[in-house]
């Protein structure tokens, strides 16, 4: 069964069998299709199908796509799997909107990615912060501290739950099963954005999955660190915590009706790679993550971030030890060479190997930071006299507004869709902006890690720490424009 992929297998023969589409899509099977699209769109136009008969149906599975889902539930450790057409994003909006209703609580760590607050906002709900910690020597959050989620479970007991990013996106986690034992102890569910993490549990050097630890529901980008198309994604359940009825009514509201077949043949071979050949890739392609870092290890100037015990060795954060190049110029330097990281942050880049990673990509991308490192390098920065070796936390741009909460644990936020965007606003310049509640989130991208929510009181902090981040190049997404240097606040009454 596991060598199967029923539902690439379903539309394959259906294929084969020549058939005259009189449905949508309008593309018929990619046969009007331009000639320089055909070597690139043909393959996969051919099984560009939709809900016909034999086809199955995501919103009410029967036959491939139930056979699909019930082989990757039994793939990733889970008692039900949902395949989902919209990432881990459309995962997480549907996992808070079925545990919360509007005014309900929520224990969210702080630094998660934007669809868990959207998700608040559609659900109503409010967020009870808990702040990640914070690695000193690489400028990266980590993960949460099971005492402050402790604290927070006890000062508020009508919680709905507790949801948390692991790993984050530098590949940085915490250990799942404690805190499992604990959220459960109190009778709550544990959501885990697994995102980052689809991969763990397949390899001895990996870190156990989250549902292996326990965790609830878990959402995790196929896409990612497997090998779907992109949007590619699953939703992993067990156990009675949360209501499935309810968890399938959310992802019916919130995902197309015409969900892309190539896309869900997609995370079926996905899943059949992972079966079959899921620990054997694993290795290869950290034989190339090895041959990077063993090469790496001989250029002084780049310092790798690993140390960490909790870490995904497929995630490399490097940082120019010289200080010549911040994170974004860094990226800029190896983009010139035609190597493109994953993302940077205002002190690191972030580079992700995969299963799929080859010992070429690797001497590729070694050769553009020898190349680098021997002077082709064109951006100077004013702490370029700083000696190789010398990196220490005092270098490192800290996103420090995190160090104002003394405990750890916010009160709680109250989130809406509406009306937090129908309150007057007007825009200003960031600095007379402090003290006053913000009407947008800044979103630096990426990570898409919001660090100000609409409502929020922004503190002087945040503003020093957003004008660093402007300097240094870093893209926002939604209605904050760095380079304007001005922010939308709320008209207080
Ligand atoms: C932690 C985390 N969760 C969720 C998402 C959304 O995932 P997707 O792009 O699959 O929608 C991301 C995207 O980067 C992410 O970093």
């Amino acid at each position: 069964m596991k060598s199967r992929a029923p539902l690439f297998d379903r539309l394959v023969g259906h294929v084969q069998t020549k058939p005259v589409s009189l449905h949508v899509p309008g593309h018929k099977f990619g046969q009007g299709l331009a000639s320089d699209a055909q070597p690139f769109y043909q393959g996969v136009m051919a099984i560009d199908a939709t809900e016909i008969t034999g086809l199955d149906d995501l919103h009410h599975p029967e036959e491939a796509i139930l056979e699909a889902q019930q082989l990757a539930a039994a793939c990733f450790g889970a008692e039900e799997t949902f395949f989902l057409v919209g990432g881990s994003t459309v995962g997480n909006l549907a996992m808070v909107t079925s545990v919360c209703r509007t005014g309900d609580i929520l224990i969210v760590q702080r630094n998660v990615h934007k669809s868990v607050i959207h998700g608040l906002m559609l659900a109503g709900a409010r967020a009870v912060f808990v702040s990640p910690q914070y690695d000193a020597v690489s400028g990266r959050t980590a993960g949460v501290k099971v005492n402050d989620i402790k604290y927070a479970l006890e000062h508020y007991p009508q919680a709905k739950g507790v949801l948390l990013t692991n790993p984050n996106y530098y590949g940085i986690g915490i250990d799942l099963r404690e805190m499992a034992d604990l959220v459960h102890r109190y009778g709550k569910p544990l959501l885990i954005d697994e995102a980052h993490g689809a991969h763990y549990g397949f390899h001895p050097s990996i870190p156990e999955s989250a549902l292996a630890s326990g965790a609830d529901v878990v959402v995790q980008s196929t896409h990612k660190m497997l090998s779907a198309m992109t949007m590619g994604a699953m939703m992993h359940v067990q156990g009675k915590r949360v209501d499935r009825i309810i968890l399938k009514q959310r992802l019916a509201m919130l995902q197309s009706s015409s969900p892309s077949y190539p896309l869900m043949a997609s995370i079926d071979l996905a899943r059949r790679e992972m079966d079959e050949l899921g620990e054997q890739l694993m290795e290869q392609g950290l034989l190339a993550v090895k041959y990077f870092c063993d090469q790496m290890s001989r250029l002084p100037r780049f310092q790798i971030h690993n140390q960490t015990e909790m870490q995904d060795p497929f995630k490399i954060t490097i940082t120019d030890k010289s200080r010549n190049l911040n994170g974004p110029a860094l990226a800029q330097e190896l983009e010139q060479r035609g190597c493109y990281p994953e993302m940077s942050d205002i002190n690191n880049v972030l580079l992700l190997f995969t299963l799929h990673s080859t010992i070429e990509d690797a001497q590729r991308v070694t050769q553009a930071f020898v190349d680098i490192a021997n002077g082709g390098s064109t951006i100077l920065h004013e702490n370029q006299n700083l000696q190789e070796n010398q990196i220490t936390s005092d270098v490192m741009i800290n996103p420090s507004f995190l160090e104002d909460d003394l405990i750890g644990v916010s009160e709680p936020v109250p989130f809406d869709t509406f009306s937090i965007f129908d309150e007057q606003s007007e825009c200003v310049d960031l600095i007379e902006a402090v003290g006053r509640r913000s009407a947008e989130m800044i979103i630096p991208y990426p990570p898409g890690i919001p660090i100000v929510y609409p409502g929020e009181v922004i503190r002087d902090k945040i503003v020093t720490y957003i004008q660093q981040l402007i300097e240094a190049n870093v893209r926002f997404q939604g209605s904050f424009i760095g380079s304007t240097r001005k922010i939308h606040v709320k008209i207080d009454k």
